[in-house]
């Protein structure tokens, strides 16, 4: 008896404390409110505008650190003209004031440029796609990703290279976004290098030299 009368008294205790303090959430208080974590809503920083002798010019905001780019901002793409960085092919996919995708790799493709693709590739696309693209890869063994896509499949292989720009970057059902994980330049490479592995399984006896070509049939 003794004992359920005590659990009864801490209960009731216990209830009103958390009525004390929970029960007055949303309550208007002039008092600032008590910040078990205060999840770093205060913090000391600079505010943009602000005088600050701690820097030459005596303001807080500064010029951009130079080798970045602000949205805005022409940039000039290989070759071509200058437009703005969030409308330029080498960042959308896109030509340029258009939804329509570029048919080809806005960079040059030179083999750093492939040796890097190949290298991303076998890092970001190889454990779904396979290293040889066809869909083998490690996920598959494991049946965590059984539905693939073949990157030899004539449906992409006939793909713009801005389409696949913005696969890789957006995603696709089931194949998750790579465009923040992976710069813009490193998708391109990737493609570029894609573009070389499709070419190795199209390729027939007759793109060999003729002398090759006796020699393979002997
Ligand atoms: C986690 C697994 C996974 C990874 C990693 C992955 N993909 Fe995919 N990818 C898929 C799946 C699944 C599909 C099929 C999606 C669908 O249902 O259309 C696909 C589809 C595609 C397609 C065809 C899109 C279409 O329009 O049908 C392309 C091209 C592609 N991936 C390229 C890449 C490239 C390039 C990379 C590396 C940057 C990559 N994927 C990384 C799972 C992956």
């Amino acid at each position: 008896m003794r004992y359920i009368i005590s659990i009864i008294l801490i209960g009731a205790a216990l209830g009103a404390a958390i009525v004390g303090i929970a029960g007055f959430r949303g309550g208007l208080s002039r008092q600032p409110p008590i910040e078990v974590f205060p999840d770093m809503n205060r913090q000391l920083k600079l505010r943009p505008q602000e005088p600050n002798p701690f820097f030459p010019n005596g303001v807080s905001s500064q010029l951009p650190p130079s080798g970045t780019i602000a949205r805005s901002e022409p940039m000039q793409t290989i070759n071509g003209p200058v437009y703005p960085f969030e409308d330029a092919p080498v960042n959308t996919g896109r030509v340029t004031g258009t939804t329509n995708f570029v048919e080809t790799n806005p960079l040059p493709v030179t083999g750093e440029l492939l040796q890097r693709g190949h290298e991303r590739f076998d890092i970001y696309c190889a454990p779904c796609h396979g290293r040889l693209g066809d869909g083998n890869g490690i996920t598959k063994k494991l049946g965590v990703m059984p539905a693939v896509a073949n990157l030899h499949d004539q449906r992409i292989v006939v793909m713009t290279d801005g389409e696949i720009f913005n696969t890789i970057t957006h995603g696709k059902s089931t194949m998750a976004a790579y465009g923040p994980l992976m710069p813009a330049q490193d998708r391109w490479a990737v493609i570029a290098y894609l573009r070389a592995l499709q070419l190795s399984q199209l390729g027939s006896v007759d793109d060999l030299p003729p002398d090759q070509q006796k020699t393979l049939n002997q």
